[in-house]
């Protein structure tokens, strides 16, 4: 449940006063934000949201787990402020934001310079590369919550926002190339073009929604709704039907859908609650170890296989864009 600010300002106090007044790098006492940033980003994300990590303040630790888990979180908080790897991983992921943007660049520096042919390529490109780059993006911060569920790290969960936010500029402009350019192919004008179809009203459904995600996925957004924040955010995983339902009426039961549920099937396993639990408390406890390695195993290897053919679909479908050749299907 997501805290009112008094109630935030109070669990503040109270961390205030179970870590000490700690002294932080520059020497100052701990702001109030400083603590909350560690709470949040030291306790198990369990949400599945385009939110800031901050949105972890969902997550506070159970009683039952006492001073263990502080004690644990502490040492690994330590570390991850000493390593560097962390920030290096973070920033690896976000420099992967850019690959779609980069890809349709050429066709639409083209476009806008008015060039023969740049329309036909646009159309020909944008769905195939932003929106196979939506769905891989969307993946991508659908896998932040899994990640941590399995491993225990928390170094990834800014990523969730920072995923679920690019997601958000990818799909709106593939809808915006889609209403201007795509009309060779869908007649009708800009309406025909976003809604001729029933795969393209799911298609265009699915940015609309990505609206009301992005927009609160901050924290100023967070307390300004309150309870209602998490109810918003829920709304993921109607973005995640509507997304199958657009490849469904696509690809049928065939390809790119196929590999659309070969991805969904372990992310939507391991947010299960039972699920969860059980291998956050086995994690935890180290216990049932061989269980975990082999279903990590299958859920990994069910994942790869559609998440690599995806991979491969960008790459073939977005190099082609990138030299403004793109296939004529
Ligand atoms: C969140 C938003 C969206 C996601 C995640 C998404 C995802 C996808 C994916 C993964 C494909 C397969 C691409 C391929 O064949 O390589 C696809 C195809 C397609 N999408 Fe979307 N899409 C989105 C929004 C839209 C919108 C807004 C439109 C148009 C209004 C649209 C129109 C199409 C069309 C026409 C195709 C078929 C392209 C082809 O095979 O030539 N999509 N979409």
């Amino acid at each position: 449940m997501v805290r009112s600010p008094r109630e935030w300002y109070r669990t503040a106090r109270s961390l205030r006063r179970q870590l000490g007044r700690r002294r932080n790098r520059a020497g100052g006492v701990r702001t109030i934000s400083e603590l909350r940033t560690r709470v949040i980003t030291g306790i198990d994300g369990r949400q599945d949201t385009v939110a800031p990590a901050a949105g972890s303040i969902a997550t506070e630790p159970r009683p039952a787990d006492g001073g263990r888990l502080l004690g644990n979180r502490s040492r690994s908080a330590a570390r991850s402020r000493t390593s560097p790897l962390p920030l290096l991983g973070v920033w690896f992921f976000r420099g992967l934001l850019v690959i779609p943007f980069v890809l349709m660049a050429p066709e639409i520096i083209a476009l806008i310079l008015g060039r023969p042919d740049s329309v036909a390529n646009v159309s020909a490109s944008t769905a195939d590369v932003l929106g196979t780059s939506s769905f891989l993006l969307f993946v991508m911060m659908l896998t932040v919550t899994p990640v941590h569920t399995l491993t225990g790290w928390r170094w990834h969960l800014i990523l969730r926002r920072d995923y679920g936010v690019a997601m958000f500029f990818t799909a709106g402009t593939d809808l915006t190339l889609a209403a201007l350019t795509t009309g060779d192919t869908f007649p009708g004008g800009p309406l025909g073009r976003i809604a001729g179809h029933t795969f393209l009203v799911f298609g265009t459904l699915s940015v609309f929604l990505l609206i009301p995600l992005a927009l609160t996925a901050n924290r100023r957004a967070m307390h300004w709704l309150g309870g209602h924040w998490r109810s918003v955010q829920r709304l993921t995983y109607v973005l995640w039907l509507t997304i199958l339902i657009h490849l469904a009426f696509l690809f049928g039961l065939s390809s790119i859908f196929l590999d659309a549920l070969a991805v969904s099937a372990p992310l939507a396993l391991m947010r299960l609650p039972a699920v969860r639990r059980w291998w956050h408390a086995a994690r935890r406890a180290r216990t049932h170890r061989l269980l975990r390695v082999g279903a990590a195993v299958l859920l990994i290897g069910l994942f790869s296989v559609g998440y690599t053919q995806l991979v491969a679909e960008l790459a073939t479908k977005g190099g082609a864009a990138f030299v403004q050749r793109p296939p004529s299907d």
